[in-house]
């Protein structure tokens, strides 16, 4: 059992989820199912940040998390400024530190950071008085993407304890795998990766989860499959023999499906490489695959995330 959700929210970043109780991610899911319901509502405009100032600062490209970030902050009735890196000083060679030491000059409340190097989000908030929320470091982590993966599964589900949960793909590269290992253990489900031997870190196991080299080991029973994307951008090197052949024994398509649960839910982070790790007519069946919900629950896990990182400096806790 992983017991009730906490009282309060002891940390003033969120940086992973590595470290966290079941508890505090409780006290975020708990939240965020509050605000799917509130963003349903025809007016979604919340007066809870106003005056306070929320900085996207995204390193790597992104469509999801930067959107629902400031989405989230908009309806939290924050200012949100996304700072566009490629027409900023950094192209002129002001180092990641001076950057996070300027924006820290200037009062924001929350910075929303993504980076490739892992680490380096942590490395920015030990600089800054404000919160700092880590949205994707290299391959450490991607906190928020596996909490709203974890609402989306709750709410399908019911539960996450006990739940057999297999994460499919390129494992070595993903922040979205590493990030959810850590929930789904702290939160009693049972976790497989699967992928080929090239695209699974050795040892990964110690963090908590079976390792499997076939789709029909990895998927036999799961409830839940989350496919990943095979990630070109950090790759050196050839990491499978072609892409025909990758979807051949690792893109997931229905007759792999059978061996999982007949009510089994499809996952994926996004962005998708339809016909490479994913079969389009799995992706869009609406009956299965939780694609386009995940994307809906990122916005109301964002703003929970906000909220409750925000709460000390509101007088709020
Ligand atoms: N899932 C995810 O992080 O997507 P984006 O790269 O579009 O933000």
């Amino acid at each position: 059992m992983t017991g009730p959700a906490a009282t309060r929210f002891p940390h003033r970043h969120l940086l992973g989820i590595e470290g966290l109780t079941a508890g505090e991610i409780s006290l975020v899911l708990d939240l965020a199912d509050g605000y799917v319901e509130h963003n349903r509502k025809p007016v979604v405009k919340e007066s809870l940040l106003h005056g306070r100032t929320v900085m996207n600062l995204f390193f790597e490209n992104s469509t999801r998390t930067r959107t629902s970030f400031e989405l989230a902050g908009k309806r939290l009735g924050a200012d949100v400024i996304n700072m566009s890196v490629d027409a900023s000083s950094v192209k002129k060679g002001e180092t990641l530190i001076d950057t996070a030491a300027t924006l820290n000059a200037m009062h924001v409340d929350a910075l929303v950071v993504r980076h490739s190097e892992s680490g380096a989000v942590k490395l920015l908030s030990d600089k800054v008085n404000c919160s700092v929320i880590n949205a994707g470091d290299g391959n450490h982590e991607h906190p928020t993407q596996a909490l709203l993966d974890a609402l989306a599964i709750r709410r399908r589900l019911g539960r996450l304890e006990g739940l057999i949960v297999a994460i499919c793909g390129d494992i070595l590269h993903s922040r979205v795998a590493r990030s959810n290992i850590h929930l789904l253990n702290a939160m009693g489900a049972r976790v497989r990766v699967v992928g080929p031997p090239t695209l699974v870190p050795s040892a990964i196991e110690r963090l908590g989860c079976e390792v499997h080299h076939t789709m029909l080991s990895g998927l036999k029973d799961a409830d839940v499959v989350m496919m990943l994307r095979l990630q070109n951008e950090r790759m050196s090197g050839q990491y499978v023999p072609s892409t025909r052949e990758y979807f051949y024994f690792y893109g997931l398509e229905y007759e792999k499906l059978e061996v999982a649960k007949p009510d089994a839910v499809i996952m994926h982070p996004g962005p998708m490489n339809r016909g490479v790790e994913i079969d389009s007519e799995v992706a869009d069946d609406l009956k299965r695959s939780m694609i386009l919900d995940q994307v809906e629950l990122g916005v109301a896990v964002r703003m929970a995330v906000l909220d409750i990182l925000t709460r000390d400096r509101r007088g709020a806790n």
